[in-house]
This record gives C-alpha cells, sequence and structure tokens, in this order.
C-alpha cells in the first residue's frame, strides 16, 4: 500500500478535525491534529502565569514543553493531561498569539513533519498544505460562513459541557479568523494547488463523503 499525505486546511471551526477523524478512520489512515499542539503549548504558557502576548518570554518555554498525541485523542503536554484544558475558552482567545511566533511553529512543525513522515496521515490545520506538507497527495481547503462556524462550535461545547456564551464563539472565530491570516510566518491561506471545499449547507456525512471522493479522484487506488 503507498503512502498517501491529506492536508486539511481552513478557518477556526470549519470542520476540520470532525472530518479529518472520519475520513482518517475510513481509510486507516493516522489523524494529526496539529491545532491541539498550538492549543496545548497556550495551556502551558497559561499555567506557567506567561503573558502569551509576550512573545519572547513565550517563546523561553519551547524547551520545557514537551507535547504528545496520542490516537485516541488525548494529548499529553510535559506530563500533563491537557485533553479537556485546551478546548477551554481561555486558551481559545490566546492560541492565536502563540501560533503567530515563529520559533515556536518551527519548533512544533519539525515534530509534525515527523509524525508524517513513515505513515499515511490526514493532517489538519492551517499552514499543512502551503508550509507543513507542500508535497502532500491532496490539499483541501474547507470553508464555511461564520455564522454556520459558529453555530457548529457553540453546539460542539455545549456537548462537551465547556462553558461558553454564543457571543464570546462569534468573536473568538473571527478574531482567530483575523490574527491568523495576517501573521507574517506561515499564514492561513489556501495553497495554489488545493482543491477549496465549502461546507456550510453540507451535513457531516456529506462533506464526509466529497472528501473520500477528492481523495479517491486524486490519488486512485491504494
Ligand atoms: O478547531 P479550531 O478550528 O477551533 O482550531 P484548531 O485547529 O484547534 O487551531 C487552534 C489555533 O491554532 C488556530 O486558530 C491557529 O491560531 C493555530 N494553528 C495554527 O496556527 N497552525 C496550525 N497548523 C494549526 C492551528
Amino acid at each position: 500500500m503507498k503512502r498517501v499525505v491529506v492536508a486539511i486546511d481552513g478557518p477556526a471551526a470549519a470542520g476540520k478535525s470532525t472530518i479529518s477523524k472520519l475520513v482518517a478512520k475510513s481509510l486507516g489512515f493516522t489523524y494529526i491534529d496539529t491545532g491541539a499542539m498550538y492549543r496545548a503549548f497556550t495551556s502551558y504558557v497559561i499555567d506557567k502565569g506567561v503573558d502569551p502576548k509576550n512573545e519572547k518570554e513565550c517563546v523561553k518555554l519551547i524547551p520545557e514543553v514537551d507535547i504528545v498525541l496520542y490516537p485516541d485523542g488525548k494529548v499529553m503536554c510535559s506530563g500533563k493531561d491537557v485533553t479537556r484544558v485546551i478546548r477551554e475558552q481561555k486558551v481559545s482567545s490566546n492560541v492565536s498569539y502563540i501560533a503567530s511566533y515563529k520559533d515556536i511553529r518551527l519548533a512544533l512543525v519539525e515534530l509534525q513533519r515527523k509524525m508524517a513522515e513513515s505513515q499515511s496521515v490526514v493532517m489538519d490545520g492551517r499552514d499543512i498544505g502551503t508550509y507543513v506538507l507542500p508535497n502532500a497527495d491532496v490539499k483541501i481547503f474547507m470553508v464555511a460562513s461564520v455564522k454556520e462556524r459558529a453555530d457548529r462550535r457553540f453546539k460542539e461545547n455545549m456537548e462537551k459541557g465547556i462553558p461558553c456564551t454564543y457571543e464570546e464563539i462569534v468573536e473568538d472565530v473571527e478574531k482567530r479568523d483575523r490574527i491568523d491570516s495576517s501573521r507574517a510566518f506561515a499564514p492561513l491561506k489556501p495553497a495554489e494547488d488545493s482543491i477549496l471545499l465549502d461546507t456550510s449547507l453540507l451535513s457531516i456525512e456529506q462533506v464526509h463523503a466529497a472528501v473520500l471522493k477528492i481523495i479517491k479522484d486524486k490519488v486512485g487506488e491504494f
């Protein structure tokens, strides 16, 4: 079986991780949630009492931060289980500052590339098709309206018992899109060879099927 690399990028709460997980499961590939890594780093910064807007102090923590993603979705950061805390609003509202620091990105990208080296993967994030895995076999840029994305994230948080208000979610999605798209290093943007997929009017099952079809059309049998 040949190795296949699928990159899925897009703005906040576009449904990337839900779909990436399903697609990886259907194909027997490994799912790599790069957003969870930036979130884990952010939770570490907050735990240490460091200001997420202070780049110099945040970068100093790089040698202390050891992130491990487990196949069942568990996320460990320097010996602590951060699976739940990384989804909380205090992390969501600060993660885009941390993700704009070049040195932190370089450290996490090194880890991401290593994870994708020897296996078939579905990796989701902001810069996977443009920077992390520019030679990916399939690149998808997933978008949806701000309203649809905020509705989905609010519902997801309610289901998981993560406290938030709808207004906070709208603000968070818009703020992260702005910071992620305008940062100097590896900003959020579609790769030239990516396929745009607007999921606003599609169900999870429809997006799942659409992505599987895109992969099949591009890669053929594997
Ligand atoms: O799931 P959601 O769309 O809310 O975001 P995520 O994938 O968990 O990513 C959280 C944040 O990490 C993003 O808003 C980006 O600031 C950053 N990120 C990034 O810069 N590059 C990546 N490859 C993945 C995430």
